[in-house]
């Protein structure tokens, strides 16, 4: 039977969690310790945790009760609960949680918690103190990973704001970095990368 050969994926631009996430699996190790500081539903948690193992750290934070009680129902049910240490605070806090230079990874994913109050929403006030934070807690070669967005109300203004701070930390030597789709319908995040000097 003469069959039409099977079509091989094309490669395409990855999406930029998906980009985040790829990047962040090959750099983490076993026995990392690191921060979600936005923790939402809990699936970036939930990440983090697969990636540093059962002798790793994930410290998780929200504002939300509501969040910080769905993200561990999530790390309960796949069985990684033990690997992670819940605060209910702001990041803007998080250098108390953590010693100076002990961190891998800091991730923040900017923005409101889909399915609940829009109001809750990063903003710079809290943000930016909670970058000045995760850059004293990473380790040398430690990466901050921040996923921006702009369809809502103060996104793109706190995006520039971001921005404009992890593009300052170029000056400080970091490897600074920023990806996004073009051409969407609809706003797309925007993923801002920086990689602290070894
Ligand atoms: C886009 S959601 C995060 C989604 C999450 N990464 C996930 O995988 O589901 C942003 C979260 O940031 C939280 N947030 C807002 N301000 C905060 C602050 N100052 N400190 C910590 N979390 C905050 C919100 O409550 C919300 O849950």
């Amino acid at each position: 039977v003469n069959r039409p050969a099977k079509k091989k994926a094309v490669p395409a631009p990855p999406w930029p969690t998906d980009l985040e996430h790829r990047l962040l699996a090959e750099v983490l190790r076993e026995g990392d310790q690191v921060i979600d500081a936005t923790c939402g539903n809990g699936h970036d948690t939930r990440f983090l945790a697969r990636c540093v193992g059962p002798s790793g750290r994930v410290l998780a934070f929200d504002v939300q009760a509501a969040a910080i009680g769905a993200a561990a129902r999530l790390a309960e049910e796949s069985g990684l609960r033990d690997r992670i240490d819940f605060f209910h605070e702001s990041h803007a806090g998080l250098a108390e949680r953590a010693a100076p230079e002990s961190i891998a990874a800091v991730m923040f994913n900017l923005g409101y918690l889909p399915g609940a109050d829009r109001e809750v929403t990063t903003r710079p006030e809290a943000t930016l103190p909670a970058l000045e934070a995760a850059a004293r807690v990473l380790r040398p070669g430690g990466w901050l990973c921040v996923m921006a967005y702009s369809g809502h109300e103060g996104g793109p203004e706190e995006a520039a704001v971001v921005e404009g701070w992890m593009a300052s930390r170029a000056d400080l030597l970091w490897r600074v970095a920023r990806y996004g789709m073009l051409g969407t319908l609809s706003p797309a995040p925007v993923l801002l990368l920086a990689v602290k000097p070894g």
